[in-house]
């Protein structure tokens, strides 16, 4: 699926190495333990950065990545894993003693996450040996890598079926400039009221949208995004109003980070 001959659904590849990072300075804008026992759906993951960041340092009860490009997401399985590999084993020892002794008091999640060193076993290792495969998991208590999955899907045509599984949080984070280009006003719309609908009540939407700047370069990508955008009515200033009309709360706006054209605004919609 997607062809990368050219990147038209914004689907990069090396995306994180133009823009790199240990944590995330979208996901440090957020409330300390914003995550912690949530479900995730983070769309257009790209190469799951992101998702395993918030499955295994934000402690999120499951984060699940989608995205269109199939490549992607086979770089976001083996992202998952090298994670795991170089992660201390002190969380599966932990899990073991659980499981062993199930009266011994469970460490609080957000705890272990804090003291985890996430480069326990160096990349050099996984460069030389291969990466340290994964255990089943035998606690059924989904602790990373085990809680973070990811689907190689086309977001906006897969079609709900009414018994989807519902999140606590969406991450739509610098998507919406190819959703916009790709289908149109009605195409924006129909994304936002998708995502309405696969969030539990009282859940919250992270929006980084990308500026109306920015669309000119990436149109020129392609003869059919230049026609889609010529009919473009919409503004990117305008999804606030878009997204109260379809039920959700007022934004809150944490702040911009980034570096250069990737400083970019993060805002909260709260699903009411
Ligand atoms: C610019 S990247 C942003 C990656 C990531 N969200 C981040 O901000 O770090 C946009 C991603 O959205 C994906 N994407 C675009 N349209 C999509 C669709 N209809 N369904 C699923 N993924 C899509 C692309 O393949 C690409 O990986």
């Amino acid at each position: 699926m997607a062809s990368n001959v050219n990147p038209v659904y914004g689907n990069y590849h090396g995306y994180y190495s133009k823009r790199p990072f240990v944590r995330d300075s979208r996901l440090s804008l957020l409330p300390p333990g914003f995550f912690t026992g949530k479900t995730v759906l983070d769309i257009g993951c790209n190469e799951g950065w992101v998702t395993c960041e918030v499955g295994q340092i934000w402690g999120a009860q499951c984060a699940v990545g989608v995205d269109i490009d199939d490549t992607l997401i086979r770089a976001a399985w083996k992202r998952r894993r090298s994670l795991w590999s170089q992660q201390s084993p002190g969380l599966g020892a932990l899990e073991e003693i659980q499981c062993q002794h199930p009266s011994a008091v469970a460490p609080k999640r957000a705890k272990l996450h804090d003291v985890l060193d996430h480069d326990y076993f160096p990349a050099s290792c996984e460069h030389s040996y291969g990466p340290l495969p994964i255990p089943s998991n035998r606690t059924g208590v989904a602790l990373f890598p085990h809680n973070v999955t990811f689907r190689t899907m086309d977001w906006m045509t897969e079609q709900d079926t009414g018994d989807e599984i519902r999140y606590d949080i969406v991450l739509a984070l610098s998507i919406t400039k190819w959703i916009h280009l790709n289908h149109g006003d009605n195409g924006i719309k129909t994304f936002f009221q998708k995502i309405h609908r696969n969030l539990t009540s009282g859940g919250t939407l992270v929006l980084e949208p990308q500026a109306w700047e920015t669309y000119s370069k990436a149109r020129r990508m392609d003869e059919r995004l230049r026609s889609n955008a010529k009919h473009l009515q919409l503004r990117p200033g305008d999804f606030h109003r878009v997204l109260g009309d379809i039920g959700f709360g007022p934004p809150t706006r944490l702040g911009s980070v980034g570096e250069g054209g990737f400083r970019r605004p993060v805002d909260l919609y709260v699903k009411v």
